[in-house]
């Protein structure tokens, strides 16, 4: 990359490179960030919930276009029950102040996932938030909660295989365009960069399809720690590599 010829990968900033147009970011690390401090779970889970508000808005400043949180998944339902309902009941808190809290910033709120294992106040709440943002011009942020790569994929697979029912579409139509089209992040583009906090080197199941060419920055902060210089770190990190897409 041309960013290279005046100046050493160390001594890079923001404005000497370009950045992605999605992020996605996995936001892990808020248990063993209350454990280590002797709390229980739910205080590790507000923390984070602090720093997903600090690092969205961080990231519309700095101009990015889609943004991709993954809050639950469809295998964190195995928690106990208190944690659960503390999630719960943080979501709900969250989408409370949301949808004023991102107004100023302009940003569109998505959530991806199934929900139809929301609560009926939880669900009016993510559909408010969805119905005041939708018209705005700043960043797409999507909170992927109760969502699961493989579970979109099968929730994909059931609309064509219906349209291939009906009769509307063929098998041989059915093509990475048509797939790409029957996911929750239909419309939008593949993320770029996905950031993995708390040291873990594994995908937890998020944005499985979409994620075939995306660029892999894993980090040992913990999520409630992690600060913009960290997602700085992370898109100078993203610069650096080489993508090919298959290519040479
Ligand atoms: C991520 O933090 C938040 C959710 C999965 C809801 P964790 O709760 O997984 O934190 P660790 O991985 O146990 O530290
Ligand atoms: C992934 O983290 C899910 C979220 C951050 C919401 P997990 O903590 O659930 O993933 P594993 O269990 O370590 O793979
Ligand atoms: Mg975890």
């Amino acid at each position: 990359m041309a960013i290279f010829k005046k100046k050493l990968p160390q001594e890079l900033t923001l404005s000497d490179i370009v950045l992605p147009e999605h992020i996605g970011i996995i936001m892990d690390g808020n248990g063993r960030w209350a454990k280590k401090r002797g709390l229980p779970r739910s205080a590790g889970h507000t923390a984070g919930a602090q720093t997903f508000r600090k690092i969205a808005r961080y990231c519309s400043d700095i101009g990015i276009r889609y943004l991709t949180v993954y809050a639950f998944s469809t295998e964190n339902w195995r928690r106990p029950k208190d944690e659960i309902d503390a999630l719960m009941k943080l979501f709900k808190q969250y989408l409370q102040e949301a949808i004023r809290d991102f107004k100023d910033d302009s940003i569109v709120l998505r959530f991806l996932g199934d929900r139809s294992a929301f609560s009926p106040d939880l669900l009016a709440l993510m559909e408010e938030n969805e119905a005041e943002s939708k018209d705005r011009d700043g960043m797409v942020l999507n909170i992927a909660m109760n969502y699961g790569g493989r579970a979109e994929m099968i929730h994909a697979m059931r609309d064509i295989a219906q349209k291939v029912a009906d009769g509307t579409v063929k098998p041989d139509d059915i093509d990475e365009q048509m797939v790409s089209d029957h996911l929750y992040t239909k419309g939008e583009p593949d993320p770029d960069l996905i950031i993995r906090p708390s040291g873990e080197n594994r995908t937890s199941n998020f944005l499985l399809w979409q994620s075939a060419y995306a660029e892999y920055v894993i980090m040992d902060v913990l999520w409630p720690d992690f600060k913009e210089k960290d997602l700085d770190a992370a898109l100078i990190e993203y610069a650096k590599r080489n993508r090919r897409f298959g290519g040479v």
